[in-house]
């Protein structure tokens, strides 16, 4: 089995004017198609070449973790974002309130966490023991390997905003969560209860 660079669930342009065509065409074609070539490359032939992303990220460690985590985090990532203008379901939004006291605060806390994470990594909104909270991961790091199950991401590696806002990461986080956040996505996710699935 080979895994898949799974398409972009968009056109390339379709992001515009707030993510470019040109880090869509980088950022998919060239960082996640590297993390899946190198995953691949790992495990043909090998006790993980019938595995899945989600199983091969849960038992791999190093490089292969590496590879596999952020096969599993872009495919995640493309799927957090919607060109669309989108809303929670009334469950989330409940869930939200219930927990945040506002969309507006859990936008806030997205902000601060994605924002002020030093270096390379993810921010995430996740359900975790019944209640929603916004944690980050560092590098490949991704929620997958913790009984929490994410409903949204914002990648921070530079390579996710540098050509359309250079070293201004607030600026990117902040077009992403005024134009971008795909909250169909995190109602499925929510409704379902168990994390999202690498397609096959
Ligand atoms: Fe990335």
């Amino acid at each position: 089995m080979t895994i898949s660079l799974m398409p972009l669930p968009y056109a390339l342009d379709a992001l515009e004017p707030h993510i470019s065509s040109k880090t869509l065409e980088i950022h998919h074609g060239a960082h996640h198609k590297t993390y899946v070539d190198k995953l691949n490359a790992a495990i043909e032939g090998s006790d993980n070449a019938d595995k899945s992303v989600e199983e091969i990220t849960k038992l791999a460690s190093g490089p292969l973790f590496n590879n596999a985590a952020q096969t599993w985090n872009h495919g995640f990532y493309w799927h957090s974002l919607n060109p669309a203008k989108t809303a929670p379901s009334v469950e989330l939004l409940a869930a939200i309130e219930a927990d945040f006291g506002s969309l507006d605060a859990l936008l806030e806390a997205l902000s601060a966490e994605a924002v002020n994470h030093f270096a390379s990594g993810w921010a995430w909104l996740v359900v975790d023991g019944g209640k929603l909270k916004v944690i980050s991961t560092h590098d490949a790091g991704t929620p997958i390997t913790t009984d929490v199950n994410p409903l949204i991401t914002i990648d921070v590696w530079e390579h996710a905003y540098y050509i359309d806002q250079q070293n201004k990461r607030p600026v990117y986080v902040k077009t992403v969560l005024e134009n971008l956040i795909n909250w169909d996505f995190a109602s499925e996710n929510f409704a379902r209860g168990t994390a999202w699935t690498y397609p096959a």
